[in-house]
């Protein structure tokens, strides 16, 4: 059974970067809606293994994907905002990987930038790791699980579906990002880079 990640702080506290009811609707509502999906997935692979019936596998694996990886990506995402912002940066040692696999700091950020605004349809941005690669790449996955790569673990991982900022900034993308930039939590960022090299 799958539960939805705690939230380590008051989500009131996001304002007003943040609107507190789009907040409540995005964790309570939707982010719950992909949990239960992704327990009842669960509990039919389970009874058709019981039944020896495996006649929807196909319709099953694809609403496995979409379903898991929403049910990850917002738990990674809710985990990398803080309302406490910008006490902690990046690590000198996260910053000079960047800059060896980007080639300068400024064109990650320029990358990012032009990632989250120039993503066709529903998706997410996630900045992170290959290890079969052995690369920092920024990625853009449309709706929870188209692009991704196989062995990629997400370090920075931003919502860009509309759901995420229409209720507070209507069509305007570019200021729901300017914001979002104030509450995300780099210290998690960089917990999250030093614990790929214990996998
Ligand atoms: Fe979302």
């Amino acid at each position: 059974m799958y539960e939805m990640k705690k939230l380590k702080y008051n989500y009131k506290d996001l304002e007003p970067y943040y609107d507190s009811n789009m907040f409540n609707y995005h964790y309570n509502t939707l982010y719950k809606g992909y949990t239960d999906n992704l327990n009842k997935i669960m509990d039919e692979f389970n009874n058709n293994r019981k039944n020896s019936d495996f006649s929807n596998i196909q319709n099953l694996s694809k609403r496995l994907s979409f379903n898991a990886n929403a049910y990850i990506l917002h738990g990674l995402f809710f985990e990398n905002l803080t309302p406490m912002p910008n006490k902690t940066l990046l690590s000198n040692e996260l910053v000079n990987h960047i800059k060896k696999d980007f080639g300068s700091y400024d064109a990650f950020i320029d990358e990012l930038n032009a990632s989250l605004l120039n993503i066709e349809g529903p998706g997410w941005v996630v900045f992170g790791y290959d290890k079969y690669l052995d690369k920092l790449l920024i990625i853009q996955i449309e709706k929870h699980q188209e692009l991704t790569l196989i062995d990629f673990i997400p370090l920075l991982v931003i919502d860009v579906w509309e759901h995420s900022y229409y209720l507070q900034y209507k069509t305007d993308k570019k200021e729901y990002i300017r914001n979002l930039f104030f509450i995300l939590d780099f210290n998690v960022v960089n917990n999250r880079y030093n614990s790929i090299y214990m996998i």
